[in-house]
């Protein structure tokens, strides 16, 4: 090739990038969905780090996409800015209460939390001038309190006692949140809620479902994630349902120990616990308010254990590079079962809740696997990741 040509070839080579990315660039961020939230596969400038909640790519499994002849997609979640899904869940219940003038600046929030909710809504809460209170079961890590309160929270870890009983932390912060507005109403405090508050499932409605629709290009045949609120599997579920005409199919991914999987495969009439699992953030004894208008439209739904989640852990690191959390790791599992079970063309998405950076020090501690009988569940080739001792 000739000087010029070559030249030519990389200016014509360069205008084209310009113009690709332009062109890609101006419409995407224009792109309002009928909720009046811009739907795009890029950001621009964000206002707040609340602009920088949601839009994550849609990762395509390599690996697990080649098994199955099918295309398997994870939301990557652990890209937001508190580093999981609920950042969406918390932006939208501090929204809803804001609206509902429930909420003035200098205003409290007031969650029960252990985990992410709280990560989520301590971000949003210094971002938007609010004070945050959560309350958690004393059982849970010193590194969760330490955490939140290095987030600027103020956390009470109380005993950790059933739903049912009043002192149950989630009504502790029901009752502080109730004395707090009685004392300051000119500033507002609100409980938040997460369980029951369907401004949760909303943020799914309004966000993710759309986000996964407009980035398969509508064409994807099957959803499943697993619940802790179910505020995720019930909004995406609305959406996709709704946005295709109830092609789309929707699948709930269970833990052990967690009821819904009985509660779908009887139909509604059972409501059966066996054993417990190593994943948090999932698993639910009871049908949330949040998920209660779509557990009907679910089409089915899987048991998965913790011997395939923790293998999948260390198969989606040592295949896609992708560090992630347990909850992840289930849900990967589910699609990958729902995919064999669709058959090879289908395009199956699943939800990569957060990374595994929280989890570590026992996902990949060989004391740990053997404490819950998952050592023998690693397969030989993928032992060296388990570097703790
Ligand atoms: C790590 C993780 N995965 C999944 C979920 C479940 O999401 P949802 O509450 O929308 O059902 C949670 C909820 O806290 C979580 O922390």
């Amino acid at each position: 090739m000739t000087n010029v040509a070559r030249s030519s070839l990389r200016r014509f080579t360069t205008q084209a990038v310009r113009q690709a990315t332009v062109s890609y660039a101006a419409p995407a961020a224009e792109q309002v969905n009928q909720y009046g939230i811009k739907v795009s596969q890029a950001q621009g400038t964000v206002d707040a780090l609340t602009g920088a909640i949601g839009n994550t790519p849609l990762i395509k499994l390599q690996r697990l996409s080649r098994e199955t002849g099918c295309n398997v997609l994870g939301k990557a979640e652990f890209q937001n800015p508190g580093g999981s899904v609920k950042d969406r869940a918390a932006l939208f219940v501090v929204k809803d209460a804001e609206e509902r003038g429930l909420l003035k600046p200098g205003g409290t929030v007031v969650e029960g939390t252990a985990g992410n909710t709280g990560i989520g809504l301590a971000h949003v809460c210094r971002s938007r001038g609010y004070r945050l209170v959560i309350y958690m079961p004393n059982t849970q890590s010193q590194g969760k309190v330490d955490l939140l309160r290095l987030l600027g929270a103020e956390v009470y870890p109380v005993p950790a006692v059933a739903w049912e009983n009043p002192e149950n932390y989630n009504w502790q912060a029901k009752r502080h949140a109730d004395r707090l507005l009685k004392e300051d109403p000119e500033h507002g405090a609100v409980w938040t809620n997460q369980f029951d508050n369907v401004a949760n499932r909303r943020a799914h409605v309004e966000t993710t479902g759309p986000e996964i629709w407009s980035q398969t290009g509508g064409t994807i045949d099957a959803f499943t994630c697993a619940t802790g609120t179910g505020g995720t599997l019930a909004g995406v579920t609305r959406y996709l349902k709704d946005v295709s005409n109830g092609k789309v199919k929707c699948f709930l991914a269970d833990p052990p120990g967690s009821v819904l999987h009985s509660y779908i495969q009887s139909g509604g009439k059972l409501k059966e616990r066996e054993g417990g699992s190593i994943t948090e953030g999932i698993g639910q004894g009871r049908v949330t308010d949040n998920l209660k208008n779509e557990v009907g439209e679910i089409d089915g739904s899987l048991n998965i254990s913790d011997e395939k989640t923790i293998e999948m852990v260390y198969r989606c690191l040592d295949e896609e590079g992708l560090y992630l959390g347990a909850s992840s790791s289930l849900n990967v599992v589910a699609a990958k079962e729902v995919a064999e079970k669709l058959g090879p063309g289908n395009t199956v998405v699943t939800m990569l809740c957060d990374g595994a950076y929280r989890y570590a020090d026992r996902l990949f501690s060989g004391k740990w696997l053997e404490s819950k009988n998952l050592r023998a569940a690693i397969p030989k080739h993928l032992e060296r990741y388990i570097v703790l001792p």
